[in-house]
């Protein structure tokens, strides 16, 4: 009877509300409404984010989950698939718990749902904030056709750390840009309306600093500066804030030496406090229980330390529906930081439109027509041929003519598991195609595609067991040299040699961190056979990171990185491969040439010994390695070439360059095609601020624009500077800019730029 009060009183609120889109005041009449009925274990249910893999595997409605809905003490489900599994369970929370609250169901939708789209880290290379936008918004459509409505994405760790194998869920190591593509993915996400049918709610995270273990180790510890913190890892996470993101999630790692799941100052005064943060906050996976391991105390203590710390959600360690009751009576935790923490998580249900309709993601009718769909799957292949960073094309053997016979070897030419990448919890991979078909289709009756594998990902069966797990194995029990002689006979017989090869898709992601980032033994060995042919040779490098590719650039006349590019990957190679589209991928992480250059990234700060030439005494630099990367940040060629004109700046009346904290000023640059293919062109501008009150980066990424050009068209291209451009955060984290001189420079990567200088005035 209670229940059917409390559903009547949603159904009024929500008539007004809906129409408005989110009326505060009527929500937090509703929630405050709700929240009077409940009791405090109902109460810490709603934190309450249990594992559902149980389910997931088939065993059905059945085990202890369901019984915890029952008793209210499940706020939310994961990982779940289907709208028949999710009706089931959301039934259960409605119609049989005593206040017939509804679940949150979320996944893991990182980079799409069953239409994979390319990893997070390869989108980025596209520099495409439209596209990526739609991305988001195309995964929304089909999870929330699929019964979810709460997505753990997106993930924006800054990262210069390549050995880490979560390098691949991020944007790479620029915060400009990872800050517009949190903006991109949080609007595709949520759209402007979040009770609509086709919109989820976003979930920033790994809130923070994940992105820099030491060591490149996952999970491992964090430790750096406040004032880089403020101006090098956070601003990907506030931009998140700023665009309305509905929930956050806390990391694994420590910072400052507290776990961030249990760190005030991060998820208070930083998150809520600074940044005006009003979702909820969801711990990472056991992120509570884990603060046992880091001598925090014991699991009642650890939940304490997490909710008073500003954590509201409690994703599988269940140490908040166990231990909280027990600290509220020992006055370890207040009533009011659970009422707190209950009513965020309420308010995202009532966001969501849960209230007003449990059933709202559970259309039965909708998966059928709207996953997986042609028209999603175009957009895919679109997007992942704008990922693809072409690093060198010596003597233009890309792109190859559809003509004569074509060699495709290597352990990634055949495979389909390792066509999405990693994190692609929804992917039906049995429908996405290997390189080989699609290289045939793509040839079909003008060339031969003849294909051997040549080698296994690497000869340690342990190490490759270990990166192909999730039942993505591929391993290949003949003898190495049969497999190599195979492959080389083969080579022998075509024109040229496609080498598809890099890391299984698993060899990045999660708990994937490598020591080593070379290609692996038993393919450099491969590689060095089918070179001994003299054919020429196109290596396809698949990678979830930046790998070290010194041996390869100095050997392989052309590379195309293709990271991994989703369901629609093995197409969209073809499309770059044979000239259809030209690659415009442009690199957002630092190509390093040795493990050794690690971190290794192009806005770091000067020296007071700058590096004039290698090797100079007594200046910073390595006896055995030059200073600077394999290729550059920004870095990609193209199947045509550009001409950048003059850079010009203009300003206001007075001065071309000058700029006071009223005026800004224009920089502009002409680019031309000046080759034979319609192509698409990245401008970058960067700016380093000269003198200040701390050491300041020797460039910052600070705008761009990506152009496509018809063969001989030119673009004008204006960047607008503005005092705000030029603002930092100070040694009191003072968030402000300071007069003096600057250098602005464009230019189609980090390293080949033309400057220009320009004043801010007091
Ligand atoms: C990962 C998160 C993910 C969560 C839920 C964790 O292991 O670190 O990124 O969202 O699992 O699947």
């Amino acid at each position: 009877m209670k229940r059917l009060f409390t559903l009547c009183i949603v159904h009024c609120a929500l008539c007004i509300c809906l129409a408005q889109g989110v009326d505060h005041a009527r929500m937090n009449q509703f929630v405050d409404n709700l929240m009077a009925q409940m009791t405090l274990q109902e109460k810490l249910g709603q934190l309450n984010l249990p594992v559902t893999g149980d389910i997931i595997t088939g065993t059905a409605v059945s085990g202890n989950v369901v019984d915890q809905i029952k008793a209210g003490k499940v706020g939310g489900l994961f990982n779940m698939k289907g709208v028949k599994n999710i009706r089931q369970l959301q039934e259960v929370a409605v119609k049989q718990s005593r206040l017939g609250i509804p679940l949150i169901f979320g996944m893991d939708v990182i980079h799409g749902y069953e239409t994979v789209f390319p990893i997070p880290l390869a989108l980025s290379m596209s520099w495409d904030m439209e596209a990526i936008r739609n991305s988001a918004r195309i995964a929304a459509i089909e999870a929330t056709a699929d019964g979810i409505c709460w997505t753990f994405s997106p993930m924006v760790d800054v990262c210069r750390e390549p050995r880490w194998g979560r390098m691949s869920e991020g944007n790479g190591e620029d915060p400009f840009l990872g800050s517009a593509i949190c903006r991109a993915m949080i609007e595709g996400y949520q759209g402007s309306d979040l009770t609509d049918k086709a919109t989820m709610m976003s979930c920033v995270k790994h809130f923070a600093l994940y992105g820099a273990p030491e060591a490149g180790r996952d999970y491992n510890t964090v430790d750096m500066s406040r004032v880089r913190m403020f101006n090098e890892y956070f601003p990907p996470y506030q931009a998140g804030v700023e665009a309305g993101a509905g929930s956050f999630m806390t990391s694994f790692n420590t910072i400052d030496y507290i776990p961030a799941t249990g760190n005030r100052w991060l998820m208070t005064e930083v998150l809520r406090d600074r940044w005006g943060f009003d979702g909820f906050v969801v711990t990472d996976y056991t992120a509570i229980s884990e603060m046992i391991n880091h001598g925090m105390g014991d699991l009642q203590t650890v939940s304490a330390l997490a909710l008073n710390a500003g954590t509201d959600m409690d994703m599988v360690a269940e140490g908040f529906l166990g231990t909280l009751e027990k600290s509220l009576n020992e006055g370890k935790v207040n009533m009011a930081a659970i009422d707190q923490a209950c009513r965020r998580i309420l308010e995202a249900k009532y966001k969501l439109g849960l209230f007003d309709d449990p059933y709202r993601y559970l259309d039965d009718k909708r998966a059928s027509k709207e996953i997986f769909t042609a028209e999603h799957r175009a957009a895919a292949r679109r997007l992942a041929t704008e990922t693809f960073v072409l690093l060198q094309n010596k003597a233009g053997v890309l792109p190859l003519k559809r003509t004569g016979k074509i060699a495709l070897v290597g352990p990634l030419a055949n495979t389909r598991a390792n066509m999405p990448g990693t994190w692609s919890v929804a992917a039906t991979s049995d429908r996405y195609s290997t390189l080989l078909e699609a290289m045939q289709r793509a040839t079909k009756g003008k060339a031969e595609v003849m294909y051997a594998k040549g080698c296994n990902v690497c000869y340690d069966a342990e190490l490759e067991k270990n990166s192909t797990m999730f039942g993505r194995e591929m391993r290949d029990e003949r003898d190495p040299q049969a497999m190599r002689d195979e492959a080389v006979a083969v080579a022998q017989k075509c024109d040229v040699i496609v080498a598809a090869m890099g890391e299984p898709s698993e060899m990045s992601g999660e708990s994937s961190s490598r020591s080593q980032l070379t290609i692996l033994d038993a393919q450099r060995d491969l590689l060095e056979a089918l070179l001994a042919t003299g054919k020429p040779i196109v290596l396809l490098n698949f990678s979830g990171r930046a790998t070290v590719m010194d041996w390869e650039v100095a050997h392989i006349p052309t590379i195309l990185n293709v990271w991994f590019g989703g369901s629609e990957a093995a197409d969209a190679i073809c499309d770059v491969v044979f000239g259809d589209v030209s690659p415009s991928g442009r690199l957002t992480v630092t190509m390093p040439r040795n493990e050794g250059q690690i971190p290794i990234y192009y806005n770091h700060l000067n020296t007071g010994r700058p590096n004039p030439k290698w090797f100079t005494k007594f200046t910073t630099n390595y006896l055995d390695v030059p200073n600077d990367p394999l290729f550059p940040f920004g870095y990609g060629l193209s199947y045509t070439t550009f001409s950048y004109g003059a850079l010009t700046l203009s300003g206001n009346q007075l001065s071309r360059n000058t700029l006071d904290a009223t005026s800004q000023l224009t920089a502009t640059v002409t680019v031309t095609n000046t080759g034979n293919r319609e192509a698409s062109e990245v401008v970058q501008l960067y700016i380093r601020d000269m003198v200040g009150s701390i050491a300041r980066p020797v460039k910052e990424l600070k705008g761009f624009e990506r152009i496509t050009l018809k063969p001989g068209e030119s673009r004008k291209v204006s960047f607008t500077i503005t005092p705000d451009l030029l603002k930092f955060y100070n040694a009191d984290l003072v968030y402000d800019c300071e007069p003096g001189e600057f250098q602005l420079m464009v230019g189609p990567n980090s390293r080949d730029l033309q400057t220009q200088t320009f004043t801010l005035m007091n």
